[in-house]
């Protein structure tokens, strides 16, 4: 077969005019938005202007969401009715279980743990409830999908991880308990005490949003196409599941126990011990998970919140990862001078997930529960502007 082969000049990109926007885009503003800001060099970060680590710290998960995608703090009338309409989405359609089921038990020939398995199910929840593509729907009609996907992620996730079916979690009538208080029971399989609800509440509501992040920039140039919301969730948890995204916790819990398992010490890890697995992990060229952050030239203040329920926590864990932040600051200061990296959310999300008695596999899920309640509200924000997002890139041969 012939082809035609082109001269090759160099590209001058589709539009009249191109602009080269940094590597990974970085300090490029994409887009205006109203749902949040993280102030990188300050440490700090809000949701709607509400200081993020204070709403984390009064623990109330639906009323965050309600901020988030609904614009405001709602009162006791509209907290009491939101948990209802919630409630009332978490229901799963007909046949959505069932494939939840059959997906989880393998009889389609394969067998998928939560995450893709809540990958797989929300087109199918989408088809279900007769979705249509956000470009037809109006403002309404997207907030009631956007609520719609966010209730159902987490007894999918739950379903996946235990075969609990989603529809029979109690209703969040506002009198019985909450969805974190719901997850928690479904995944671990016990009644959850108050210090774990109020430690999974403040984790998760931290992790709502976070500026233009990847999985956050990824469900919002799919919303830029029109397409519908379960799409747009779909792709954020692609984008998200990645080690160096939402990937990063159940690693970095690995890495303390392979601190751990690598000491001669009966007593437990010493700080020599700590050192020879970092300096080793470093001089390969690996990253320390759980470390560094793309904004945030200061301590993630995500981190610092998370850090404090887990000492408020204790036990050994504990000891071993604040021994390990030390000497994993400092001989990343040691190998990246100039960096100034530290822990960021993921770190000691992984040591309180653990402490709650969330299994590793279900750290990245749990984030993600959280997450798509930002992404969704990026996502409603995203669709009221017509315009599709579509850069350039340069052909080199
Ligand atoms: N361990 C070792 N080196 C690191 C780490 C780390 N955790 N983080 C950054 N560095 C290095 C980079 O390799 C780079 O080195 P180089 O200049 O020699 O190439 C240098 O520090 C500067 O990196 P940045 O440009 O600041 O980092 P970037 O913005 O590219 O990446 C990221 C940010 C992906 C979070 C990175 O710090 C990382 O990979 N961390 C580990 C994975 C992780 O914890 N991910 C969770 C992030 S939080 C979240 O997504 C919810």
């Amino acid at each position: 077969m012939s082809t035609t082969t082109w001269a090759l000049a160099p590209s001058s990109g589709s539009p009249a005019r191109t602009i080269d926007a940094p590597r990974g885009l970085a300090g490029v503003v994409v887009a205006e938005t109203s749902i949040g800001d993280v102030l990188g060099q300050e440490g700090r970060y809000h949701y709607r202007g509400h200081d993020a680590v204070e709403l984390a710290r009064s623990g109330d998960f639906e009323v965050a969401w309600h901020l988030l995608v609904l614009g405001s703090v709602p009162d006791a009338d509209a907290a009491a009715r939101f948990r209802e309409r919630i409630a009332s989405l978490r229901a799963l359609p007909d046949g959505v279980p069932e494939f939840v089921a059959r997906t989880r038990d393998g009889s389609s020939g394969t067998t998928i743990d939560p995450l893709r398995g809540l990958q797989a199910t929300l087109p199918v929840l989408a088809a279900a409830r007769g979705a249509r593509p956000l470009y037809d729907l109006d403002d309404d009609a997207r907030v009631e999908e956007a609520l719609a996907v966010a209730a159902a992620a987490p007894g999918i996730l739950a379903a996946f991880h235990s075969g609990v079916r989603a529809t029979d979690a109690p209703p969040l009538d506002g009198s019985r308990r909450g969805v974190v208080a719901d997850y928690l029971l479904a995944v671990t399989g016990r009644e959850p005490d108050a210090r774990a609800v109020n430690a999974l509440s403040a984790y998760l509501i931290a992790t709502l949003d976070h500026g233009f992040n990847a999985s956050t920039f990824t469900a919002r140039v799919i919303a830029s196409t029109g397409a519908d919301m379960a799409s747009c969730v779909v792709g954020g948890i692609g984008a998200l599941s990645g080690p160096l995204h939402g990937g990063a916790p159940s690693r970095a819990l690995d890495a303390l126990d392979a601190v751990a398992e690598s000491s001669t010490d009966r007593g437990g890890a010493t700080t020599a011990d700590i050192e020879r697995y970092v300096r080793g992990e470093l001089s390969s060229g690996r990253r320390l998970m759980g470390f560094g952050h793309a904004v945030y030239r200061t301590a993630d203040p995500r981190s610092r919140l998370l850090r404090q329920i887990a000492l408020d926590y204790g036990g050994p864990r504990v000891e071993l990862a604040l021994e390990y932040e030390s000497v994993a600051e400092r001989l990343l200061a040691e190998y990246k001078p100039g960096r100034d990296l530290h822990t960021n959310v993921e770190f000691y999300a992984a040591v309180v997930m653990e402490q709650c008695g969330i299994p590793r596999e279900m750290f990245t899920p749990t984030f993600a529960m959280a997450r798509i309640v930002g992404w969704t509200a990026h996502v409603l924000e995203q669709a009221r502007d017509p315009k599709i997002i579509r850069p350039s890139s340069r052909y080199v041969a």
